[in-house]
């Protein structure tokens, strides 16, 4: 059974109303997502600002209900369970996010902002039983346990992310929903901070689900990833088959968009930028950027097709 299975996942978002008397438009950020994730396994995901990542990583945290569809988690229906068992299983699931001055609470000390999950749920834990834990887990994110009592605005980017990490790590998760974890970060912190990452997936059989627009990054850390586009999986297979083979043309966009000096090297597939799509329009999503398109790709937007464990939805492409 996969840790993570997510099934045919839609997420429709309110706009406000342009008019007193009509209905308030919609706008769908997730197209029906599948995707599933293994117990130990780094999944990226990853895609341009808006094409619906965070919205996803919400819904899989279950900080957000889904407009249909649903995320299993070990098996358990996350939107169909009680409130209850929810608040049980949340402990194997934690989140750290992209921006380590806003996500750490100014004014609390290390202590309580780590154990702060810790809290909630083993509220009998006794104060030194906290402190020690505490203290083993910022070793273990390369920290040391005389920053217990300090606070936040002490600590250099890098180091808060590894105080994040330290928080989400707490409760012994066994997944971490890291979206955008490292993009704020200097280059070379990022690198110290995605192989600790690394080493802790290692260290306790942890999953990721990494969202990132830095393929860079994606390549270094994930097995498996997903790329989507305005709210669909256009893409999806292992990290190496990707890279070394994209089929789809945004994927082979994405890819190319990898800084280089040489123009030669701009793909030729593509063009401009994404443009949001209202409800209920068929053709093919990526149809106004795609040089490959064609009437059929007007008229129907394609499926997403299967070869081996990797897929694209693209009505150019076949597999060889
Ligand atoms: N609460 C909301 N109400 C209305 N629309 C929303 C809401 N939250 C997100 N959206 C829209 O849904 C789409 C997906 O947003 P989301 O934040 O998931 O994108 P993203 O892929 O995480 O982008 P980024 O890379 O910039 O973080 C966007 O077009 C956004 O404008
Ligand atoms: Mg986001």
């Amino acid at each position: 059974m996969p840790l993570i299975k997510i099934q045919n996942l839609v997420k429709d978002y309110r706009l406000p109303r342009k008019f007193i008397f009509k209905k308030a438009p919609v706008f769908r950020a997730l197209h029906g997502i599948n995707l599933s994730i293994e117990k130990g396994e780094s999944y990226g995901i990853v895609g341009e600002s808006g094409c619906g990542k965070s919205t996803l990583a919400r819904i899989v945290m279950a900080l957000d209900n889904p407009t249909s569809g649903t995320v299993y988690y070990n098996g358990n229906d996350l939107f169909s369970i009680s409130r209850k068992k929810l608040r049980g299983l949340r402990r194997h699931f934690q989140m750290v996010f992209q921006d380590p001055y806003s996500s750490l609470n100014p004014r609390k000390k290390v202590l309580s902002i780590v154990s702060e999950p810790l809290d909630m749920l083993e509220k009998s834990i006794s104060f030194s039983e906290r402190k020690d834990r505490v203290g083993l887990m910022l070793s273990e994110v390369g920290l040391n346990r005389n920053d217990l009592e300090k606070y936040p605005h002490e600590f250099s980017g890098g180091q808060r992310q590894r105080i994040a990490i330290a928080r989400a790590l707490i409760t012994k998760p066994s997944l971490i929903v890291a979206d955008e974890s490292v993009s704020a970060l200097d280059v070379s912190v990022q690198a110290q901070v995605l192989n600790l990452m690394m080493d802790l997936q290692d260290k306790f059989n942890l999953a990721f689900m990494f969202i990132s627009h830095d393929l860079s990054v994606v390549e270094f850390v994930t097995q498996r990833l997903a790329v989507i586009y305005l709210g669909r999986i256009v893409e999806q297979g292992t990290t190496k088959e990707i890279f070394e083979k994209p089929f789809h043309p945004y994927t082979q966009l994405l890819l190319s968009a990898v800084p280089s000096i040489d123009p030669e090297k701009k793909n030729q597939a593509c063009h401009g930028e994404s443009s949001k799509y209202s409800l209920g329009h068929n053709s093919c999503p990526f149809v106004d950027r795609c040089n490959l398109a064609t009437e059929i790709c007007e008229q129907q937007a394609p499926e997403l097709l299967e070869k081996a464990g990797h897929f694209v939805s693209c009505h150019h492409v076949t597999f060889d």
